[in-house]
């Protein structure tokens, strides 16, 4: 069981993109850490999101930091814009062939580099990488769409992440992303998670700070 607290990173995939920045004042208001923004390209995953325009029209909206999770293809090709528009954390995926590449340009800008791997890819494939970047996400459903079930054979994931930054003293964060609830949170948190993204289960809640503290309370 771990005691430190939990960040909550609410994912605007699932937010009403027509009035995108009252959605940004609620989360914020609500008590969420960072803002989580799904880019998708149409080709590394099966869906398109939205591109760096976006996100600056919405920077100014809040002042919690942006998570950008670029489900890209050829994320090194993007991190000077999304950084420009006002990201703080950039994520980029282990299976793209540009991943050295791609963290040495965000490290360059001084952002924080996260990378993230799918279901399928093996968590020691991360490995070689783990002691200069700062966070983690484990997906935990396969990238793409919001409110897909949780898929608990992930969990291991976290469980050798924690014990990777016991080992050897690292300090990324542990970030989970896909069908996390209030079902999953409280487990997710005594597995080694410090930072859970939730699309569906805060914006199609009644009351997103409710929604906010039950995923960090259980803890
Ligand atoms: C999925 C995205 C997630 C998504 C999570 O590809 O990376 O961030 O928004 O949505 P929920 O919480 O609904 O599973
Ligand atoms: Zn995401």
């Amino acid at each position: 069981m771990t005691h430190t607290y939990t960040k909550i990173a609410p994912s605007i995939l699932s937010a009403d993109f027509g009035h995108l920045a009252q959605e940004i004042k609620a989360i914020t208001q609500a008590g969420a850490d960072l803002v989580h923004l799904d880019v998708m390209d149409g080709h590394f995953v099966p869906n398109l999101t939205f591109g760096p325009a976006l996100v600056k029209s919405i920077r100014s909206h809040t002042s919690i930091p942006f998570d950008v999770h670029l489900m890209v293809t050829n994320p090194e090709k993007f991190v000077q814009p999304f950084a420009d528009a006002g990201a703080d954390y950039l994520t980029i995926h282990v299976e793209v062939p540009t991943v050295e590449k791609a963290l040495n340009e965000i490290k360059k800008l001084n952002k924080k580099a996260g990378l993230s791997l799918n279901p399928n890819t093996p968590i020691t494939m991360l490995q070689p990488y783990l002691s200069h970047i700062d966070l983690v996400l484990v997906m935990t459903v396969h990238p793409g769409f919001g409110g897909q079930s949780f898929m608990e054979d992930q969990i291991e994931k976290i469980e050798w992440l924690h014990a990777q930054k016991k080992k050897h003293g690292f300090s990324f964060e542990i970030s989970v992303d896909g069908g996390v609830s209030e079902k999953n949170a409280s487990l997710l948190i005594q597995k080694g998670a410090t930072l859970l993204v939730a699309g569906t289960s805060i914006f199609k809640s009644a009351s997103y700070a409710n929604a906010i503290s039950n995923l960090r309370a259980l803890s």
